[in-house]
C-alpha cells in the first residue's frame, strides 16, 4: 500500500481495537514508515494542530520541536504521543538546532506573527521545505522581504492560509473557479461573527504590534479568499472600525489592549470585481458565510457553531443558477476524524498539499506572494481605519518604497 491516507486508514491505525493484532497481521491497519520528517517551531494552539495532522496524513512524521514554553513542549509531546504511541520527540534548545537538523526534510514555523520576520531568515538559510504560519508577517514591509525570500527559496515555501481548504470554501471555490457555475464574478461578501481571541502564551493577540493588529492577523485568511475569488489585485480599500467591546479592561505588563474588535472592508478590484467583508468578534458563536454573485448565479457557504442545543450542519453550501444549470444545497465534509482534527479539515488538507509539493506534485496551497497580498489588503483597511480615507494600493505601496 503506497498511499497511507487513502481510504480513511488514520481511524484503522488509531483504533485501539486492533492492538491485539501482531504488526505481522497488520495490513490496513499498519502504520507506514513516513517518507519525510518534519520540525515544529513554536508548539502553542496551532503547532500542536500541525503535529496532528502530519501524524494522521501519515507520510510525514514530526522528529522534534523548539518552542522557549516549557508548557507548550510537554503539550506538543503529549498530542504526538496520541497519535503514536512510539513517538519521543526531539527537543531542541536553540533556533539553529531545530533549524539544522540533517534528519529533518521541513520546518513548520508557528511562532507569533510578530517573530515571524525574524525566524524566517534562519529557518530559509537551512535549505529545507517550509510551511510558514499566517499572517507571513505583522507589517507589509516584512511581507515583502519574506516574499522575496521565498522566490528565492530552492525548496516549497507553502504559508498556512489554509482555510481554503475547510469543506465549504475548497467546493466554493472548485465550483467558481473550475466549473464556473456562477459565471463571471461579479460581487464577492464574506463575513465573520465569532467570540474574542483566545488567550495565547504571552498574549500576543491583544497588542497589534504583536499580531500585525486584527486585519492582518485573522483577517489575513478572508482577504485570501476574496482575493482568490477576484482572480486579480486590490485597487481600494476602505474601511471602518473599532474597538468597542473586548478587552476595555485587559492589561499586561502596564499595557493595555489596542487591537480591532470589529470592522467593515470594501474592496475593489482592477477587473471591477467589488468585495465586502463584515468582522465582529463579540458574538456568542463562530459564524462565517461567504456570497459570491457572478452572472449567471450565486453561491452562499456558512459555518456555524453557536453552542445551542441543535443539529444545526456546520458547514453548508446553497448554489442558486439561472434556469438551465441545476441548483443544489449541500453540506460539504471530510470524514469526522479529518473534520474533528482542527479548522473543519482544512490544515488536514494543507498538510496534504504540502506533502504533494514536496513530493512535487502541482499544490492548491498558498504561496508566500498570496500571503504577501492577503497582508496588504488587511493592512490597508487599518490604515483606511486609521485615516478615515480610502486607499489606493498602488499609492500605498509606492509610499512605502515597493513597487510590484
Ligand atoms: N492557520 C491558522 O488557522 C492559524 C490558527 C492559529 C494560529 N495561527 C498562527 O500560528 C502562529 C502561532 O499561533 P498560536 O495560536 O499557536 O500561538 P500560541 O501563543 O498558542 O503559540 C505560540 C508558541 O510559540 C512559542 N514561541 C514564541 N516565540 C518563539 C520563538 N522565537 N521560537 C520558537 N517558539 C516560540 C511560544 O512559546 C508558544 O508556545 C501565529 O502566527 C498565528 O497567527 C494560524
Amino acid at each position: 500500500m503506497t498511499e497511507q491516507r487513502r481510504f480513511n486508514r488514520a481511524g484503522l491505525i488509531l483504533n485501539p481495537v486492533f492492538q491485539y493484532l501482531e504488526e505481522e497481521d497488520r495490513y490496513l491497519s499498519r502504520r507506514n514508515r513516513p517518507k519525510y520528517r518534519f520540525n515544529l517551531i513554536g508548539a502553542g494552539i496551532i503547532g500542536q494542530e500541525h503535529i496532528r495532522v502530519t501524524l494522521l496524513e501519515g507520510r510525514a512524521t514530526i522528529h522534534g520541536v523548539y518552542d522557549p514554553n516549557p508548557r507548550s513542549i510537554i503539550a506538543a509531546q503529549r498530542e504526538a504521543q496520541k497519535y503514536d504511541p512510539d513517538l519521543n520527540l526531539v527537543i531542541y534548545d536553540s533556533l539553529d538546532a531545530v533549524c539544522n537538523d540533517p534528519a529533518v526534510d521541513g520546518l513548520i514555523v508557528c511562532t507569533p506573527n510578530s517573530t515571524h520576520i525574524d525566524v524566517i531568515h534562519t529557518v530559509a538559510a537551512a535549505g529545507k521545505h517550509i510551511l510558514l504560519e499566517k499572517p507571513i508577517a505583522t507589517t507589509v514591509q516584512d511581507a515583502f522581504t519574506i516574499m522575496q525570500l521565498a522566490m528565492q527559496h530552492r525548496a516549497v515555501f507553502q504559508v498556512g492560509l489554509q482555510y481554503r481548504f475547510k469543506p465549504q470554501y475548497s467546493e466554493a471555490l472548485y465550483e467558481i473557479l473550475e466549473r464556473k457555475t456562477i459565471g463571471q464574478v461579479k460581487t464577492i461578501g464574506m463575513a465573520e461573527h465569532r467570540m474574542p481571541f483566545l488567550d495565547k502564551v504571552g498574549q500576543w493577540n491583544k497588542f497589534a504590534d504583536y499580531s500585525g493588529d486584527t486585519l492582518v492577523e485573522k483577517c489575513c485568511h478572508y482577504f485570501d479568499l476574496i482575493n482568490r475569488i477576484a482572480q486579480n489585485r486590490p485597487k481600494t480599500v476602505y474601511a471602518v472600525g473599532s474597538a468597542a467591546v473586548n478587552f476595555a479592561d485587559f492589561e499586561r505588563e502596564g499595557r493595555r489592549s489596542d487591537i480591532l474588535d470589529n470592522g467593515m472592508v470594501i474592496i475593489t478590484y482592477e477587473n471591477g470585481v467589488t468585495a465586502n467583508f463584515n468582522l465582529c468578534m463579540f458574538a456568542p458563536m463562530f459564524y462565517e458565510e461567504l456570497v459570491v454573485c457572478g452572472d449567471l448565479g450565486r453561491i452562499k457557504t456558512t459555518e456555524h457553531e453557536d453552542f445551542l442545543p441543535h443539529n444545526r450542519p456546520v458547514t453548508q453550501m446553497e448554489i442558486a443558477t439561472v434556469d438551465d444549470r441545476p441548483s443544489r444545497m449541500t453540506q460539504p465534509m471530510y470524514p469526522a476524524l479529518i473534520q474533528h482534527s482542527g479548522h473543519q479539515g482544512g490544515t488536514y488538507v494543507e498538510h496534504v498539499e504540502f506533502v504533494d509539493q514536496i513530493a512535487g506534485k502541482p499544490s492548491r496551497a498558498a504561496s508566500a506572494e498570496e500571503g504577501f497580498w492577503a497582508i496588504v489588503v488587511g493592512a490597508a483597511a487599518q490604515a483606511s481605519i486609521a485615516t478615515g480615507a480610502p486607499i489606493v494600493i498602488n499609492d500605498y505601496l509606492e509610499q512605502m518604497g515597493l513597487m510590484l
